[in-house]
């Protein structure tokens, strides 16, 4: 699983449904002193997933090891001073022999190259933590956190659908792998995404492409439109999402990127002024900075953040079971 590029509407949708119905059995099992139900318990009896992080991360390390556990299995976690990954050593060493001891890589990189060069060479799955283009565990998440806030569209759903056809996201912010993904994902849903983007910061025309081609074979795709206007993007929204305008990696360019975004931070005042719905909904990824959502959003009634960071612990055991107990069979 490199990117949600990868899925097909169907096989996305019933990633992000097995989400909701994994956390709904566990949290009723818990609640009741059980153990984790079948089929998940024992699910990865004696399997290893190796977690290859050379960058930091909350969020996606955490729900990663949970899941494993969750499924009886053993999360071992190898941070970028304890293997060779792609230093030292070649990306094509590493992956044959970390493959030829464990049952799945969990790789978050630097160019989305190395996951996919991991991937090539590996003989056990490869799940893509977040590279350079792409976070897919964190849109199947955003899915499922918005299929969670706009439970009426469950009945309009189909086999390869969430029902969710003519919502409205806006991007305002930094066009970057939390956003391709999520672009990717609502054109599969027939979701529209308008992004705001500064001038020099939108989306690269190689991933423009690689965007649009998600709607080939999608009845109704969503649409992509992008500006460097942050209210056009807002006008009629159902969702507004933003990420860090710094991502990690990006940190030498940082005084340069906050000064580039001024005017981007996302308010009640820029929703109001743009036109967003009256009920919109805020959505990020987390790790959150002041700078591109104040406070009063972040934390406000609208606000889906904290719920869509606990819909990582469901989206790793939804992926888990796809790609390491189903062996790429998305049931
Ligand atoms: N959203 C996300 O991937 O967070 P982490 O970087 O903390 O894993
Ligand atoms: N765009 C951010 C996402 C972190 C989850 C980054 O790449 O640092």
């Amino acid at each position: 699983l490199l990117s949600i590029a990868d899925l097909t509407p169907s096989e996305f949708t019933k990633l992000v449904r097995n989400a909701s119905s994994h956390k709904a059995a566990v949290k009723a099992a818990f609640a009741a002193g059980e153990q984790p139900p079948k089929p998940l318990h024992g699910a990865l009896t004696g399997k290893t997933v190796a977690m290859m992080f050379n960058k930091r991360s909350t969020r996606t390390r955490v729900s990663t090891e949970a899941a494993v556990q969750l499924m009886s299995g053993h999360p071992m976690f190898l941070g970028k001073d304890d293997i060779q990954l792609g230093v030292n050593e070649s990306l094509y060493d590493t992956s044959v022999v970390i493959s030829s001891m464990t049952s799945c890589m969990v790789a978050r990189v630097g160019a989305h190259k190395e996951v996919a060069d991991l991937a090539e060479h590996s003989s056990v799955p490869v799940i893509n933590a977040l590279s350079g283009d792409f976070h897919p565990l964190q849109t199947i998440a955003d899915f499922q956190t918005i299929s969670e806030s706009f439970p009426s569209r469950a009945a309009s759903s189909s086999e390869s659908s969430l029902g969710l056809e003519g919502l409205r996201v806006a991007w305002v912010g930094d066009s970057n792998n939390v956003l391709f993904d999520l672009a990717i994902g609502c054109i599969k849903m027939g979701v529209d995404i308008a992004v705001a983007s500064p001038e020099g910061y939108g989306i690269p025309d190689a991933m423009r492409t690689v965007i649009q081609a998600a709607a080939s074979g999608v009845a109704n795709p969503g649409k992509l439109s992008e500006t460097t206007v942050p209210e056009e993007a807002v006008k009629d929204a159902d969702i507004l999402v933003t990420d860090t305008w710094v991502s990690m990696g990006q940190e030498a360019e940082g005084q340069k990127r906050l000064k580039a975004f001024a005017g981007y931070q996302i308010t009640n005042e820029l929703a109001k002024r743009g036109g967003a719905k009256p009920d919109w909904k805020f959505m990020h990824c987390l790790p959150r900075h002041p700078e591109e959502v104040d406070d009063e959003v972040f934390y406000g009634p609208r606000s889906l953040v904290f719920p869509e960071a606990e819909n990582r612990l469901w989206a790793a055991v939804s992926a888990l079971e796809a790609f390491v107990v189903n062996k790429g069979k998305i049931l």
